[in-house]
């Protein structure tokens, strides 16, 4: 189920049966050569879409824009500042405990949010800790989950690529761009044919680091046909995590 195609009669409805949403959480920047600028939101909404139209699960609008200073050195990338984005995750969780959500399990396509949505989620909690007097408890259960590190991803993505995956524009998430727009599939020289890996710091730093925006990665061999099993093993990955969630 879509949040976004319901009706507020049809989400009073849901409620009744279920407290769980699925949020996708991405981020809008560049991935090399290859790789689309929406790759990072694309991803986890193809595969919370997919459990969610098999499992009868809600899931809300995708936050398409996440922090990613660090790729502002490429045209297209947009960012928000962490403060911003742990802003607009506490605003979200507010508004859906407030509709008497209360599992709220964010799907994420982008590393750069990781440290800063759990810190957004430290906050929500503090707010209890600090404020709810003794006894008060949070109503909701957050959780933070990565498409592309679930088993069955993690098991296949090996297969596929082994150590070629790399870390930014990976040929995984490549793969599954391309098979959810068959007709945004790009061609382009890549040298050298896997990218350096490493650290950075700022947007200057990253890119005199990593050139055309890849970190250790190798997508010469990206399709549609690898991205619809690494679709099918998000998918599985993804409600068997949820599942589990909506227990705690
Ligand atoms: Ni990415």
């Amino acid at each position: 189920m879509k949040l976004k195609l319901c009706t507020w009669q049809e989400v009073d409805t849901y409620l009744q049966e279920s407290d769980g949403i699925i949020i996708p959480i991405g981020s809008h920047e560049q991935h090399g050569p290859t790789g689309l600028i929406g790759t990072d939101a694309i991803c986890p909404e193809v595969v919370a879409h997919g459990a969610g139209s098999r499992e009868g699960i809600m899931v809300g609008p995708t936050l398409g824009i996440g922090m990613a200073q660090h790729h502002l050195g490429f045209a297209g990338s947009i960012t928000l500042r962490p403060r911003t984005l742990a802003a607009v995750i506490h605003d979200v969780v507010q508004s859906l405990d407030r509709h008497g959500f209360r599992h709220i399990y964010f799907l994420n396509g982008h590393g750069g949010n990781i440290t800063t949505v759990n810190s957004a989620f430290q906050e929500l909690y503090a707010d209890f800790s600090l404020h709810g007097g003794y006894g008060a408890e949070a109503g909701f259960h957050l959780k933070l989950g990565n498409w592309f590190t679930g088993k069955r991803v993690t098991r296949l993505s090996d297969e596929l690529y082994g150590d070629r995956n790399g870390s930014h524009g990976t040929a995984a998430e490549i793969s599954l761009t391309y098979y959810a727009y068959p007709e945004a599939v790009k061609n382009a020289e890549l040298e050298p044919r896997k990218a350096p890996d490493g650290s950075f710091r700022d947007a200057a730093d990253f890119r005199r680091r990593f050139p055309d925006g890849r970190m250790g990665s190798d997508p010469s061999d990206c399709c549609p046909e690898h991205g619809e099993r690494l679709f099918e093993a998000a998918v599985a990955d993804l409600i068997e995590d949820y599942q589990q969630f909506l227990k705690s």
